[in-house]
C-alpha cells in the first residue's frame, strides 16, 4: 500500500467516524461472521478488500459512542487519544529499551508522574495492561515487601493471605491464581453500604495470623465496579499500618475522580497507601489499553521485577536505569503513554475534571428520576453508579424481580435502544447504569429512563 492508499483509508475511517452509526447491528454469530468473510485470501484484495473489511467492521461492530452504550465503564475514545494512538502505531516500537523508545519512556515516566501527583505520591510506577494486571502488580509488590527476595525463592512454604471486599473486582481472584496462591487464599470482608468493614478486616487478619498464616496485601477499592463505592482509605491504612501489610488501592474505576477538584475527596487517603491501580481508559477516555501501577517506593519494582537480570541483551542502554522494560511484566508493550498525554494536553486537567463531573451530574440526574419513580426502586447511587430495581408488583417474589430485571435488559439490549449490565447486589439482581463517556449526558439518562419504563410495561412474566 503506497503513502497515498494509505492516506485515503485513514481519512475514510475518520469521516465515517463522525456519522451516528445505530448502537449494534442486531446480527448473530453467523450473519456477523458472514459479512466480515473473508479472512484470508490467496490473490492480492488490494486497497478495495480493506475498503471492504472497514465497512463491515462499521456495520458489525458495537457502536460504543452511542448514548445508549452504558455496558461498560468506557465509551468512545477521546479523539485526542485516538491521534496519540494512531501516532505510536506508525512509529511502531516497543517500551522494553530507552534505545528503542526514548520519546515514549520519557513521556511515560512523566505521565507516572502526573498520576503520581494527583494522589501524592512521589512519582514512580509503570503502565500495564490494564485494571487487572495492575492489581496483579500490587500483589506481587506486596509479595516482595512481605517476603523479600521471593521472586527467586518462591514463597518458602508461607501461607500467604490477602483480603479484599466482598464487593471487589473479580481480578483479585485473579491476582491470587496468578501468585500460585489459590483464590481460596484471598479472604473477602463484608461491607457496609458497599464499603470493606474494618473492624471485621482487623479481626480477620488476627485470626489468620493465629492461625500461623502471613497476610500480605490488603486490596481496597475506590470505585467498585456494582455500586460505585469507595473503601475508607484512612481507616484500611492504618490498619495496614498496624499490622505492616501492604495496602494497594484499586482506582481502576474511582480514580478518574483526581481529576475533579468537585469528587477528588472520594479518595481521601490514598497518599498513605502503598500502591495503587489507575485505568485511563475508563472515565478519562483514553483508548485500549491505558492503564497504570502506582508505588511509593521505587526499589520495590525492581526487587519484584528480578527476573529481568537475565534480559540483559535487551537492556543495552549506556544507562540501564532508564530502560522501562526492567520494571515490566512485559516484553513487547505499547506506547500507551502518549494517549493519556494527548488528551491532557488538549483538555488540561481541568477539561478532564470537567469530563469526569459531567458523568457524575448525569447519574445524579438520573438517581433522583429513579427515586421520584413510582416504577422504580434507588438501590444504591455512588459516584456514577446507579442501582436499580422495579417495584414489586402485588405477590412478585424476589426471584420473578430478578427475572424482571434480566428481561428488561435483554429487551433494551434486543430492541437496541441500550446496551446496559445487570448484576447482583445484596443477593438481588439490579440493573447497573454508569456514565463513563460524554454522550451519556443528561438528556440521554431521560431517554434511558423512558426506555427502561416501556420495556418494563412491554414484557410478560
Ligand atoms: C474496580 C475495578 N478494578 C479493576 C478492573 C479491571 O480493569 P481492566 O478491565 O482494565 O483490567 C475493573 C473493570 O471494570 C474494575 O471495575
Amino acid at each position: 500500500m503506497n503513502d497515498l492508499e494509505t492516506e485515503q483509508l485513514l481519512l475514510k475511517i475518520l469521516q465515517d467516524f463522525r456519522t451516528t452509526d445505530p448502537l449494534h447491528s442486531g446480527l448473530d454469530y453467523d450473519e456477523i461472521k458472514s459479512r466480515l468473510m473473508p479472512f484470508t485470501v490467496d490473490e492480492p484484495g488490494g486497497i478495495d478488500a480493506i475498503v471492504r473489511a472497514i465497512d463491515a467492521y462499521w456495520d458489525t461492530s458495537v457502536n460504543t459512542g452511542h448514548p445508549g452504550f452504558l455496558r461498560a465503564f468506557w465509551g468512545a475514545s477521546e479523539p485526542a487519544s485516538i491521534v496519540a494512538s494512531l501516532l505510536s502505531d506508525v512509529r511502531n516500537t516497543t517500551m522494553h529499551s530507552f534505545a528503542v523508545a526514548p520519546a515514549a519512556t520519557i513521556i511515560e515516566t512523566e505521565m507516572i508522574k502526573a498520576i503520581s501527583n494527583l494522589a501524592g505520591f512521589p512519582g514512580h510506577g509503570i503502565f500495564t495492561t490494564g485494571g487487572s494486571n495492575s492489581n496483579q502488580m500490587g500483589f506481587m509488590c506486596a509479595r516482595e515487601d512481605a517476603l523479600p527476595g521471593s521472586s527467586a525463592t518462591g514463597l518458602n512454604g508461607q501461607n500467604l493471605r490477602a483480603f479484599a471486599s466482598a464487593e471487589a473486582h473479580y481480578s483479585v481472584e485473579a491476582a491470587a491464581n496468578m501468585m500460585g496462591i489459590g483464590t481460596d487464599s484471598l479472604i473477602r470482608i463484608p461491607c457496609i453500604n458497599g464499603k470493606m468493614d474494618p473492624q471485621t478486616l482487623d479481626e480477620k487478619i488476627i485470626q489468620e495470623k493465629q492461625n500461623g498464616n502471613l497476610p500480605f496485601i490488603i486490596l481496597s477499592t475506590a470505585g467498585t465496579t456494582v455500586r460505585g463505592s469507595f473503601d475508607d482509605l484512612n481507616a484500611i491504612s492504618e490498619i495496614a499500618q498496624k499490622h505492616g501489610i501492604w495496602h494497594h488501592v484499586d482506582a481502576a474505576w474511582g480514580g478518574a475522580a483526581l481529576f475533579s477538584n468537585k469528587h477528588s475527596n472520594l479518595l481521601n487517603g490514598i497518599e498513605k497507601a502503598d500502591s495503587f491501580a489507575f485505568d485511563a481508559h475508563k472515565m478519562i477516555g483514553s483508548s485500549m489499553v491505558c492503564s497504570a501501577f502506582i508505588v511509593q517506593e521505587e526499589s520495590i519494582l525492581t526487587q519484584t521485577m528480578s527476573h529481568t537480570n537475565t534480559g540483559d541483551y535487551l537492556f543495552d542502554d549506556p544507562n540501564k536505569k532508564l530502560s522501562l522494560g526492567r520494571i515490566s511484566l512485559q516484553c513487547g508493550r505499547r506506547a500507551d503513554a502518549l494517549k493519556l498525554w494527548f488528551s491532557w494536553l488538549e483538555l488540561g486537567k481541568k477539561g478532564l475534571g470537567r469530563r469526569v463531573d459531567a458523568c457524575i451530574d448525569a447519574s445524579e440526574h438520573l438517581a433522583h428520576l429513579v427515586e421520584e419513580h413510582p416504577q422504580l426502586s434507588l438501590v444504591s447511587f455512588s459516584y456514577s453508579n446507579v442501582c436499580i430495581r422495579f417495584t414489586p408488583q402485588p405477590n412478585e417474589t424476589i426471584e420473578q424481580g430478578n427475572q424482571r430485571v434480566r428481561m428488561v435488559r435483554n429487551y433494551l439490549e434486543d430492541h437496541a435502544k441500550c446496551m446496559i449490565l445487570d448484576s447482583m447486589l445484596d443477593n438481588q439482581l439490579v440493573i447497573r447504569f454508569t456514565a463513563s463517556h460524554p454522550n451519556v449526558d443528561k438528556g440521554a439518562t431521560e431517554v434511558f429512563l423512558s426506555n427502561l419504563i416501556d420495556a418494563n410495561e412491554k414484557i410478560s412474566l
